[in-house]
């Protein structure tokens, strides 16, 4: 009989990309996707340790399969329970020490090794169980083992991946690079992802491939890092960066469409990367560049390892290659020692740059990172403050943006229906959810859409042309800062 997986997934990107990785490795063992949990004979948590609350949620999660598996217990099956992802890789041994319940516990780089251990923990059900048929008393069993694996293996996990199962669909991720060398003083991530690595670009072409296959027409380039991207060369004779990786895809994978990169540091943003985004049409005009802080002060604090303006400098690079791109960001407030002033300067750098959509957290002290040691820690009710300030405008700023699609053409990747007969939804190239009225043939492929009006989050607009667009080509101008001006 088939066995049923369910993954919940927490977090980044990369960390979806990593579950159905992790589906594809069990799927050859005979398990299938459930998104019922109490039905499943494995759970996989797949956690992330970026900002607070991470572990608690994972724990309270871990008490609720607990009474779900003891539900299925006693009615004659089991289940398998794995904690995955950063949480895990940070906190494994804690996790078992104080969730017994837990089976495995891996970090993100051994998942190519979960049958193994997989196997390991069904050893050990069976010999419970069959201690329990002959009578052993429930305390008296012998305990599950907990398997953990959080190593940094030598071995790459990609070069162990099996081909992907389940297709992703019309737009696809897809892990480039992995890690991070930068330690950025507040982030846990070089710690729980380790350092940086690439895979090797022939490596990467050939998933592409296959997902376009597999019917995806636009792919994310995915890594903690993604534009200090260095992997070999298709001949291995040299190291390619992004913009080559980029461009090469755009030449070699036919039917890929779009392609988009993400997460970026303003440090990586070299000219060629740049180039690359006034030379290839499939490269969408969307970038997400978090830049943290306006202050240099605070910059400095956090090793972010460039200035403000260089950051400036790099957005109107970038805005003379392609003037119709737009930018999102990630913002931190609150970090240790950051003054009004330094908080003013942020909200200034937002209201000279303009940013289509952002992310803003408080800042959120990481244990075993240098800036938790930090001694001018801000006050809550600070950083309550200064989030809402730096939201307030963060909403307007995609508000404009949005509203200044109406009366546009843009060019539209259908994904899946809509909620009303008839109805698809797509995405423009700034990945806004775009609502048409389509036939479902429109799928997967292109049309030209006019913007007709729009709700909070998404446009809705009406097909123009159907055919106009073999590749993604977006009306010129349709945003930039002149255009806002
Ligand atoms: N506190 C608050 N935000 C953080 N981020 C990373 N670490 C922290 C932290 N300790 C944010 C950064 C990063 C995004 C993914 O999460 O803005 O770009
Ligand atoms: Fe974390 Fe900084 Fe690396 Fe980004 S660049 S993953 S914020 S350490």
């Amino acid at each position: 009989m088939a066995k049923k997986l369910f993954i919940k997934t927490y977090g980044c990107q990369m960390n979806v990309y990593d579950s159905a990785r992790m589906a594809d490795v069990l799927a050859p063992l005979g398990y299938g996707p459930t998104d019922d949990p109490a039905k499943a004979d494995m759970v996989i948590l797949n956690t992330c340790h970026i900002r607070e609350k991470a572990a608690e949620k994972v724990f309270s999660e871990l008490g609720r399969l607990k009474i779900d598996r003891d539900q299925r217990q006693a009615e004659g099956n089991d289940m398998i329970i794995a904690v995955a992802g950063c949480v895990a890789q940070a906190e494994g041994a804690e996790i078992l020490r104080r969730a017994p319940q837990v089976d495995i516990v891996l970090g993100p780089q051994t998942y190519h090794r979960l049958p193994e251990m997989v196997a390991r923990a069904t050893r050990a059900s069976a010999a419970r169980r069959a201690a329990k048929a002959a009578g052993v008393s429930r305390k008296q069993l012998p305990p599950r083992p907990g398997v953990l694996d959080t190593d940094f293996p030598v071995e790459s996990k990609f070069d162990h991946l099996p081909e992907a199962t389940v297709p992703q669909g019309v737009t696809a991720f897809l892990a480039i690079q992995e890690g991070c060398d930068k330690f950025c003083t507040f982030c846990v991530v070089p710690y729980t992802r380790g350092a940086e690595f690439s895979r090797p670009v022939v490596q990467i072409a050939a998933e592409a491939r296959r997902l376009v296959d597999q019917g995806a027409r636009e792919i994310t380039l995915l890594g903690q890092n993604v534009n200090a991207y260095h992997g070999a060369a298709p001949r291995g004779d040299a190291e390619w960066g992004l913009g080559d990786l980029i461009r090469y895809l755009a030449e070699t994978v036919d039917g890929l469409a779009r392609i988009r990169y993400t997460t970026s540091h303003p440090r990586d943003m070299e000219d060629d990367l740049i180039a690359a985004h006034a030379e290839v049409p499939q490269l969408m005009p969307f970038l997400h560049l978090p830049v943290q802080s306006g202050s240099d002060r605070i910059l400095e604090a956090m090793n972010r390892q460039h200035k403000v303006e260089r950051f400036r400098e790099i957005v109107a690079k970038l805005r003379a290659a392609r003037p119709d791109l737009a930018l999102s960001s990630d913002f931190i407030v609150g970090f240790p020692g950051e003054s009004e002033a330094d908080f003013l300067a942020t909200m200034a750098l937002v209201e000279e740059i303009g940013f289509a959509q952002s992310f803003s957290f408080k800042y959120s002290m990481r244990p075993g990172t240098p800036a938790a040691a930090l001694e001018n820690q801000v006050p809550e009710a600070v950083k309550d403050e200064r989030l809402q300030r730096l939201q307030a405008l963060l909403n307007r700023q995609l508000a404009d943006f949005n509203r200044q699609m109406v009366g546009t053409i843009l060019p539209v990747l259908f994904e899946k229906r809509g909620r009303y007969a008839g109805q698809l939804v797509g995405k423009s190239p700034y990945l806004q959810p775009v609502h048409a009225m389509a036939p479902d043939a429109m799928i997967g492929r292109i049309a030209m859409v006019r913007i007709d009006g729009l709700s909070h989050f998404s446009l809705a607009g009406t097909v123009t042309d159907e055919t106009a667009a073999a590749v993604s080509v977006p009306a010129a101008g349709v945003f930039s800062r002149e255009a806002r001006a």
